[in-house]
């Protein structure tokens, strides 16, 4: 496949990362189009965890991968500098084969200070994202190219390092002859025009049109993915129909290793939502789905996924005061068990798009393709 994109049809820390960077082998760019430093995307590489904020989850090793940060971000470019110059001390050449398009964003302290003070009741990640994306929609915003016509300290600096800074039209062409992952951030559920918990969602679009709208309107996609876990998991403040509370919650927490990438904040834990599932899939344009952390649990005992609010959902308002009713699957042993099976059957039935891969552990050889 020439091109594809790997997004998140809940509310994120899926492993979107991880499995971008399973298909960056097959492709010459990684790309990063929407968001910002509030994502946290994982990866293992010889058993040494890494984890992104801006730098795509391409395989540095592979001397002809490039990466991409699209204008669709907004980006603070001192601490764009820190990862990059952390990452090429295993990676000298990750800030060589990094483009970054002049035309997005920048965060500014004010940004950071403003989020932090004010944007504490959504359970924002605290890194100037929001209001970032608020100036540049008030039509005050800096973008990268205004730093490098002030002959900016840090654009030397990431200069210096081997960045390269470019117009969109300069690789346009490379990007349509060539193929490219998109790796998108944070998650459908928290998309800002179709999340269904505004305020309680990122600033940003989540979705597919996130990646035509940063200047990719000739390339087709030949897949969409979407990343999803057999139990859901919750960053920041906002309803969580399915959440659970107690010991359970402890246990799947700890199981899960479920702390935040990016804040350190305990993620709040829930059943597999399908209706949320559903709504995030049809609605961010995944035509294919990937449910990772499979292994987690392995011999959990019954599995309860939520399958009705009672009521129809078509619309983010549907979500308010949604009263979930469950069904429970037979717990499995491992990635061989039938039940495994007939619960990816029953997913893929019921959100109407296959399911093609299951992830049973954070290396390549425990992905298992069904389709
Ligand atoms: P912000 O995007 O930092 O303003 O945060 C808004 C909401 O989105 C908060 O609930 C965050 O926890 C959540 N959020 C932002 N980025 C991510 C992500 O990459 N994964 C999961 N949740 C996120
Ligand atoms: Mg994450």
């Amino acid at each position: 496949m020439k091109n594809i994109a790997v997004l998140d049809n809940s509310w994120g820390d899926c492993g979107k990362g991880r499995i971008a960077h399973e298909f960056s082998k097959n492709h010459k760019w990684v790309i990063r189009f929407n968001g910002s430093e509030n994502c946290g995307h994982v990866i293992y590489r010889n058993n040494k965890k890494y984890v992104h904020h801006y730098l795509p989850s391409a395989d540095y090793s592979i001397p002809e991968q490039k990466s991409f940060l699209g204008s669709g971000m907004v980006i603070n470019p001192e601490t764009l500098y820190l990862e990059i110059k952390k990452a090429s001390e295993d990676f000298p050449n990750a800030p060589a084969s990094m483009y970054i398009d002049t035309s997005a964003f920048v965060i500014t302290q004010d940004h950071i200070n403003f989020d932090k003070e004010k944007n504490k009741h959504i359970g924002s990640t605290g890194k100037g994202v929001g209001p970032a994306f608020t100036d540049k929609a008030a039509r005050k915003g800096t973008r990268l190219y205004h730093l490098i016509n002030d002959n900016a300290e840090i654009i030397k600096k990431l200069k210096d390092l081997g960045v390269n800074f470019v117009k969109f039209l300069e690789l346009k062409e490379d990007f349509e002859k060539t193929s490219c992952v998109f790796e998108g951030a944070q998650s459908m559920l928290l998309d800002i025009n179709m999340g269904p918990e505004y305020p309680y969602v990122t600033s940003c679009d989540t979705t597919v049109s996130a990646i035509y709208s940063c200047g990719f309107n000739t390339i087709k996609l030949d897949k969409v993915y979407g990343v999803m876990k057999p139990y859901f998991t919750k960053v920041g403040n906002g309803n969580l129909p399915t959440e659970i509370f107690g010991e359970e919650a402890e246990k799947l927490q700890k199981l899960g290793g479920e702390v935040g990438s990016t804040t350190g904040r305990t993620r709040r834990v829930g059943y597999l939502d399908l209706v949320a599932a559903k709504y995030g899939t049809i609605r961010g344009g995944i035509n294919s789905l990937i449910v990772t952390k499979m292994d987690i649990l392995n011999n959990y005992g019954k599995i309860k996924v939520c399958n009705s609010y009672g009521k129809d959902v078509f619309g983010p308002e549907d979500f308010i005061d949604a009263k979930p009713e469950y069904i429970e699957f037979e717990g499995w042993q491992d990635k061989n068990s039938i039940e495994a099976e007939k619960f990816c059957e029953y997913i893929e039935k019921y959100i109407g798009v296959p399911v093609e891969i299951t992830s049973w552990g954070v290396n390549s050889e425990d992905l298992l393709w069904r389709k």
